[in-house]
């Protein structure tokens, strides 16, 4: 069964998000003196960023120890309102003591297979020197934070994308028809090699997706979400009562 928690609204949902968030970042730094996350885009996050950069959950983290990468990204410039790092910059990264060399984004000033491909050797660069021995593999995130759309998409894997398939890629370009733009995302080669992934999932629009996602049949095309199965740990769910209405 899915690891599903269900909260009574978005506030609590960010709280516990918030005390989940502080504690992997605890252990990773404790067993590997660094915390890696990859931050999700859109609104949910948000509360949960703003929580991260206030005194009772600052004070708790080893900011210097901590390096942000992102899920995915929208193709717009980095100061654009629609710029999932450039949220997180002003919901959090601007008010916390993270050296600038520890935030990753992905560059969208570059094309968008430019960027998929430079983010590739971000990732490279980062997780080779970090390792023991460099990993062959996919890069292991110690955590990946994840939301999904009222159409199942997570990052920017969308119903029908190539990449919801990519299982050597790490980093894929897709332009989304029915958004009419570009995304970088990361793919679940990357994706379902992290420590932990935890999904945020807020409000009713999101009831009928998630009902399918956690418990109707493995159609990953359809429905992306599904898709992230971690090799380590299940996904954790941590959803309100608006979202799982239908469950
Ligand atoms: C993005 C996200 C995307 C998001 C979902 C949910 O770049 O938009 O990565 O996958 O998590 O679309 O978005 P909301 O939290 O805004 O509902």
């Amino acid at each position: 069964m899915p690891d599903v928690r269900i909260f009574a609204d978005s506030h609590s949902l960010a709280v516990a998000a918030a005390e989940h968030w502080v504690a992997a970042a605890r252990t990773a730094v404790q067993a590997r003196g660094l915390f890696s996350v990859a931050l999700a885009g859109g609104s949910t996050p948000l509360m949960l960023y703003r929580l991260l950069s206030s005194p009772e959950y600052a004070q708790q983290v080893e900011w210097e120890r901590v390096h942000f990468f992102w899920g995915d990204e929208r193709c717009v410039p980095n100061d654009h309102d629609d710029n999932n790092a450039f949220k997180a910059r002003q919901a959090l990264l601007d008010h916390i003591p993270t050296p600038v060399e520890n935030i990753h984004p992905i560059p969208t000033e570059h094309k968008p297979e430019a960027a998929a491909a430079a983010y590739e050797e971000t990732l490279l660069a980062f997780f080779s020197t970090m390792l023991v021995r460099p990993e062959p593999e996919p890069p292991t995130f110690d955590l990946v934070l994840l939301g999904m759309g009222e159409d199942g998409h997570t990052a920017s894997l969308f119903p029908g994308s190539q990449a919801v398939q990519e299982t050597a890629r790490w980093v894929a370009a897709q332009y989304i028809d029915k958004l009419a733009a570009w995304r970088i995302t990361l793919t679940p080669a990357v994706l379902n090699r992290a420590r932990e992934v935890l999904f945020l999932v807020s409000g009713a629009g999101k009831s009928a997706a998630l009902q399918r996602v956690l418990y109707g049949s493995y159609q990953p095309d359809r429905y992306p979400a599904q898709v992230i199965r971690p090799t380590r740990s299940e996904p954790a769910w941590f959803v309100d009562e608006a979202a799982a209405s239908l469950f």
